[in-house]
């Protein structure tokens, strides 16, 4: 599949001052996405050019610091997908465990404070309105309950406001729950006036912005989601905002993130909480020190003098030494079991010695590499290649190899590998389930490789 690059954009991409764009672009909005997309990028800087009358870059960058300019360019490349209870087993985890802890803890102050970071044109934040309604409506009664979506977009955020959607954005959701909370207008849904309560939405920009910042109410929250919005940005753009989403929480608050934007850093700022069908992450909160071990003395008190050594008593006959018994290999079943727990370094450990006793086990390679991937250890690439090798037809191991691809900034294998993960979904319904991929669906998966591979066909 190919598409043809227009004249104009190939001129944007011959034009010397394209890096120089790019970069500035890239800086400024976190997006390392478009690293290597450049004639998505060039086609999306070229429909700029031409709404401001220039032809030559040098002149656009001039217009560039403008925040009217630098928004319009923004609203051409942010990548908006979203809809209604997007991975439904998230907003479960949410039902389940972490909105009951938040009105537990809250219960005095009254008050309950929930952020979408990247909320795009809204979805989340709806959804979110139902779910507390459904669910907390009556203990919810008198709470001052806030519901904040941000994005860069200004335009999603209008949408947002409209609260109107396309049956996209609705797609797969049952007849009784569309009609219980949106409106059918023509070819719309508008979410009910009684969804649309809580819910406010601003712009905010998640890489140059401060965090926390209480002067624009970007702070003690309960709850943030930022789903979806990491994976465009460059590693330590993610660190980065890991720790500004971290201090915008109140103590022991709840990170939810998308399923593709777990990683090593995340557990170095949050604790993972995995509750069935979804891993939620808190802040860790200073009051909860009961589990932990007591802390070491300080160095400067001197340690007592050691005891003096009881004396020695006569030899025995040690014992014959008994043999353990053989334990038992672990199967997958003990490594999700591990990994659903957070212990995820018994999980790899398990892992690692399933794959030496069942060197032709696909999945357990695939499940390795998932494992390395997230603990930053080991070598990932090479197990999702270990579990391709052994099953060609993993189309789950090609979409992570091509993730593992990426995340090394090594471009060509991982549009390749995209590419094959596309293909192999084409002769599949959108709502079967991946193979291994734990209650993921064909339709979801092929969203997400079709970001990937968005715009940039053409240089193959
Ligand atoms: C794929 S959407 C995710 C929407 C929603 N969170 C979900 O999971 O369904 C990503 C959103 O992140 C926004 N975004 C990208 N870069 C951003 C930035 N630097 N600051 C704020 N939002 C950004 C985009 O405009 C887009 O709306």
């Amino acid at each position: 599949m190919t598409n043809a690059i227009s004249a104009r954009t190939q001129a944007v991409l011959d034009d010397p001052v394209f890096p120089v764009v790019k970069a500035q672009v890239l800086q400024r909005t976190g997006l390392a996405y478009y690293a290597d997309k450049d004639s998505a990028l060039a086609e999306r800087l070229a429909r700029r050019l031409e709404e401001r009358g220039v032809t030559r870059l040098s002149d656009y960058l001039t217009l560039l610091p403008a925040a009217a300019e630098f928004q319009a360019l923004v609203n051409e490349l942010a990548v908006g997908e979203t809809f209604f209870f997007r991975y439904i087993e998230q907003f479960e985890a949410l039902r389940a465990v972490a909105i009951p802890e938040c009105l537990r803890r809250n219960r005095n102050r009254r008050t309950l404070r929930i952020w979408s970071a990247g909320c795009a044109t809204g979805p989340e934040v709806y959804t979110l309105e139902i779910l507390l309604k459904q669910n907390f409506g009556a203990e919810l009664e008198g709470w001052q309950v806030t519901l904040l979506g941000t994005d860069l977009n200004r335009a999603f955020l209008d949408q947002a406001r409209r609260a109107s959607y396309s049956h996209w954005a609705v797609r797969g959701l049952p007849e009784d729950t569309l009609s219980a909370y949106f409106h059918h207008h023509r070819q719309s849904w508008q979410v009910r006036p009684e969804y649309r309560e809580w819910a406010r939405f601003e712009v905010f920009n998640l890489v140059e912005g401060r965090l926390p910042d209480p002067a624009r109410g970007l702070a003690a929250f309960d709850i943030v989601l930022c789903r979806n919005v990491m994976i465009y940005f460059d590693e330590p753009t993610r660190a980065r905002l890991l720790r500004g989403l971290r201090d915008t929480l109140v103590d022991g608050g709840w990170l939810v993130v998308g399923h593709a934007e777990t990683g090593p850093e995340i557990g170095a700022v949050f604790t993972p909480v995995p509750v069935p069908g979804a891993t939620l992450y808190r802040k860790p909160d200073p009051l909860c020190r009961a589990a932990e071990p007591p802390p070491l003395p300080p160095l400067a008190q001197p340690l007592p003098p050691p005891e003096p050594e009881p004396p020695r008593k006569r030899a025995v006959k040690p014992a014959e030494p008994v043999e353990p018994p053989p334990r038992p290999v672990p199967t997958l079943t003990d490594v999700e079991e591990l990994a659903e727990r957070g212990e995820r370094g018994a999980a790899l450990d398990a892992c690692l010695e399933l794959v030496e006793h069942d060197r032709f086990n696909a999945a357990a390679h695939f499940r390795l590499g998932q494992l390395e991937d997230e603990a930053g250890a080991g070598d990932p690439v090479a197990a999702f290649r270990r579990a391709l090798y052994l099953e060609p037809d993993f189309t789950l191991a090609d979409y992570h190899l091509a993730l593992a691809y990426w995340r090394r900034g090594k471009l060509g294998p991982a549009q390749r590998h995209f590419r094959n993960a596309r293909d192999g979904l084409a002769k599949h319904a959108d709502e079967e389930l991946v193979a291994h991929g734990r209650g993921l669906t064909v339709g979801e998966l092929r969203g997400m490789i079709a970001l990937w591979l968005s715009g940039d066909e053409a240089r193959g």
